[in-house]
């Protein structure tokens, strides 16, 4: 696998020098984020020879590395998900690829399923931790020593001081911020209402299909995190409307350009 990360920057090397301080992984709504910043370069996935391709349809697959005002960063338009078959290995790989590209901090976003009987479609929760205990750890395997440690600590995946700068960053932006703790399941399916009964009860507050496993290997080699969940829908059985992928990029759709907005004041001061 390392040698695989080596091949991967050395293609990506081939096309551009260009050094992010900042990794950022868009979720649904922020799709065309990477649009709006200062392109330098962009890197399509399938430039980059073994690098996993996603399937979704609608997700773009590239990396575009750029200024947000002043903040060199890499942004990965398009990510990979577990259940679309890779290993998590390969899930967390792009990940890795931003860190080794030189990021320091990394910014995760999605859509995420609201567990909390307190949210409402529409929301922001940020993340303050997370539960992986529904996927395999992205970490399983030989650990790869150039990177991280076998036994690497969780105990603060997501950054104190960046949580501080997401909350300032809402307040500054006058959006309204919730907080809470993330839950990782495989997808493709939503959930049973059973299993978000049990969520609840483990202390989750949102459920979804990403982010946890890249915050893993991110933290596995260093890196400083932080991420936002948009609350696309009420969690199964919380509502009485069955889900569908439509209504989550429907509600992500609708708040995306706060989302955006909240995104931009993170990054330029993360
Ligand atoms: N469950 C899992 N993933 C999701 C959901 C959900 O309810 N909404 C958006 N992503």
């Amino acid at each position: 696998m390392y040698k695989k990360l080596l091949a991967c920057v050395k293609s990506i090397r081939k096309k551009t020098d260009f050094k992010p301080e900042a990794a950022l992984i868009l979720g649904s709504g922020l799709g065309n984020y990477a649009e709006g910043i200062s392109i330098e370069e962009i890197v399509d996935y399938t430039e980059i020879e073994g690098f996993p391709v996603s399937t979704v349809a609608g997700h773009k697959g590239r990396f575009v590395f750029g200024y947000v005002k002043e903040m060199p960063v890499v942004i990965m338009q398009g990510r990979v998900h577990y259940y679309e078959g890779y290993a998590m290995s390969e899930v967390v790989l792009p990940t890795r690829l931003m860190g080794m590209l030189g990021a320091k901090k990394l910014m995760l976003t999605n859509a995420a399923g609201g567990v909390n009987e307190s949210f409402k479609p529409g929301d922001f929760m940020m993340i303050t931790d997370h539960i992986t205990t529904g996927v395999p750890s992205p970490l399983i395997g030989p650990n790869i020593e150039e990177l991280g440690c076998r036994f690497p600590d969780m105990s603060e995946v997501y950054s104190k001081r960046l949580q501080e700068v997401i909350r300032k960053g809402a307040a500054k932006c006058k959006i309204k911020l919730q907080e809470g703790v993330y839950v990782q399941f495989t997808g493709p399916n939503y959930e049973t209402p059973a299993e978000i009964r049990m969520c609840r009860t483990w202390g989750g507050d949102a459920v979804g299909m990403s982010t946890a496993c890249e915050a893993m290997a991110a933290r596995h080699m260093g890196l400083e995190v932080c991420g936002i969940s948009c609350i696309t829908n009420l969690a199964a059985g919380v509502s009485e409307v069955k889900l569908d992928h439509k209504e989550v990029q429907e509600t992500a759709d609708r708040v995306s350009a706060d989302f955006k907005r909240l995104v931009t004041e993170v990054i330029v001061s993360m």
